[in-house]
């Protein structure tokens, strides 16, 4: 590793807040009775001091910016701070740093309230050693000051990564290296005449020269189990996208399928004009299937570091096939034990629900696939076998209470997902 201690800057760097900066500084704008810039003039606003850029970029005296930033604020506060999100490949960067056992911290021109909160939304305070905003009544953030207090007391070669010239030069002043991310605000130009020792175009160019030599991070594997007709799949899309924008790489896939071959076995096990399979045929089946999506699927992903979210897995099998079924618990998890070849999830959310309500549910969305089909009775002992494996393994398994609206589940299960991408398994 080249640097064991790296500072890093927000808006632009780690984050792609541009929209509501723009907006908030075009809200200050208009209060203060001045025109709207346009787009590209209002991009400008990312990053510098807002004092400078309202007095520079709105041609207004000292005392007209300090109103501008107070109505900047004002809707900041409100919306603008959430319109944002993490570039892609930051958390899992930022993680493989962790692990090496660098020093990392935020060294920001943001006040530390909204810096706080950004980190927080998004899942990425746990990566950080020491986080630096400006406090509510600086109004001009001096980089050198800021990058000075992010600093740890040792190191022995420290780097700082920014998009605009006031990280650059602030770093080269401090006689620290300083990584110039063109993929933020700023122009190649200004990086460089500012002293920028380094360039990354892309946060992935930026990785590779902050984790030049060190193994990349495995990728986190979570799966989504519950009755049918529990929401799992709706919940399983919603937590996709907001990883995203969390800066993660997501691959979302589904048993039986996520691949021709295991979806050919899907349509097979799920047909209702099939008639008299057994049930050990119908348990080999979904192995089938699952040894199929484990190597071309949830494998490469996973290396890759991707975070895997899946749409049902072995533990369906031990509750369909093991409990439903009567197999038991012990032969599905024989028959699964050469398909899955070690590869378990490290978390699984399991949604609780009535059964016989969820049921009726799925019946009324469309029509039941061959297992759906299947009585009361049989849906009952799915379901005390889905909750026999919570309480086997509490550690693994998330139980989320299926019975409230979508967006209060979607919450519960946003903020029980973020610590788990960021724990070192
Ligand atoms: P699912 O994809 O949840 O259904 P839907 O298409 O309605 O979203 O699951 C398909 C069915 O397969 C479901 O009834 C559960 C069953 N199943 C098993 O019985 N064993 C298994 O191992 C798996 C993965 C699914």
């Amino acid at each position: 590793m080249l640097y064991d201690a790296v500072i890093f800057d927000l808006d632009g760097t780690l984050t792609e807040s541009g929209e509501g900066i723009i907006r908030s500084a075009a809200h200050a704008l208009k209060a203060m009775g001045r025109p709207v810039l346009p787009e590209e003039e209002m991009r400008r606003f990312i990053g510098p001091p807002l004092l400078w850029s309202f007095r520079e970029y709105g041609r207004m005296t000292e005392e007209e910016a300090q109103a501008a930033v107070v109505k900047y604020r004002e809707r900041y506060e409100a919306v603008g701070w959430a319109e944002n999100a993490v570039y892609t490949g930051i958390p899992a960067m930022l993680k493989a740093l962790k692990r090496a056992g660098a020093y990392l911290a935020v060294a920001t021109g943001k006040p530390q309230v909204f810096t706080d909160r950004i980190l927080d939304l998004f899942g990425l305070r746990p990566y950080f050693d020491a986080v630096v905003g400006i406090s509510p009544d600086d109004h001009e953030a001096d980089k050198r000051r800021l990058i000075s207090a992010a600093l740890p007391k040792t190191y022995r070669r420290a780097c700082m990564v920014g998009d605009r010239r006031f990280d650059i030069e602030a770093a080269r002043a401090l006689g620290l290296d300083a990584v110039g991310a063109l993929y933020g605000y700023g122009s190649r130009e200004e990086l460089e005449q500012a002293g920028a020792t380094a360039i990354a175009e892309t946060p992935d160019v930026l990785a590779g020269i902050l984790l030049a030599g060190l193994p990349r991070e495995r990728g986190v594997f979570c799966t989504f189990e519950g009755p049918d007709g529990c929401g799992k799949t709706t919940q399983m899309k919603l937590l996709a996208e907001w990883l995203k924008t969390c800066g993660w790489r997501v691959k979302t896939t589904r048993e039986p399928g996520g691949g021709p071959i295991s979806e050919a076995i899907r349509n097979l096990v799920l047909d209702p004009a099939v008639e008299g399979m057994t049930d050990e045929c119908e348990a080999y089946l979904f192995a089938a299937s699952r040894a199929q999506h484990v190597r071309d699927t949830i494998r490469p992903a996973l290396e890759r570091g991707e975070v895997v979210l899946c749409d049902r897995f072995l533990d369906s099998s031990v509750a369909f096939q093991g409990g439903g079924r009567g197999l038991g618990v012990g032969t599905v998890k024989e028959i699964n034990r050469v398909a899955v070849d070690g590869t378990f999830p490290d978390a699984t959310f399991l949604f609780t629900i009535d059964p016989d309500a969820a049921m009726r549910r799925r019946l009324d969305a469309s029509a039941p696939d061959r297992i759906e089909r299947e009585k009361s009775e049989f849906v009952g002992r799915v379901y005390e076998a889905f909750l026999g494996i919570a309480r086997e393994e509490p550690e693994r398994v998330l139980c989320v209470s299926a019975e409230g609206t979508i967006e209060a589940i979607q919450r519960e299960v946003r903020e029980r997902a973020l610590p788990l991408l960021s724990r070192m398994q």
